[in-house]
């Protein structure tokens, strides 16, 4: 994997993100996700237990990435993925919103992956 501009590293549709121990528990990650056309899509990952779901780093709420700073995309105490922006919250498993601003713009957008001898991988597109 090679790093892009944003420091994320450069995911492929099909290729691994980080195996499952790389992941903290609970826990989070950015990737940029790079088709063959050249066009790229941040997304990101969060773990709980066994669990991992992907999202597009994208806020309903104005449009905006969910992180400003550092690699966090979770409350302090790790039950909800936070947009750092105005505060909206999302549930891990779902991503429907759960508080704040983004109630109204409904859900972050899945991405669909998979674990496979414990390493994480995107589902074929
Ligand atoms: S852009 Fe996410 S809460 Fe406003």
């Amino acid at each position: 994997m090679a790093d892009s501009e944003n420091n994320s590293p450069i995911v492929h549709p099909g290729g691994m993100l980080c195996r499952l121990d790389e992941l903290a528990d609970p826990g989070s990650r950015p990737f940029m996700l790079r088709f063959e056309d050249g066009e790229e899509v941040e997304i990101f990952l969060v773990r709980r237990g066994d669990g991992v779901y992907g999202y597009v780093n994208f806020c309903p709420h104005q449009d905006l990435a969910l992180q400003w700073e550092g690699e966090s995309f979770l409350t302090p105490d790790g039950g909800r993925i936070l947009c750092q922006a105005h505060g909206a919250t999302f549930d891990i498993e779902s991503g429907e919103s759960a508080s704040g601003p983004a109630r109204p713009f409904g859900c972050l957008t899945k991405v669909p992956i998979e674990i496979r001898d414990g390493e994480i991988r995107l589902a074929p597109r």
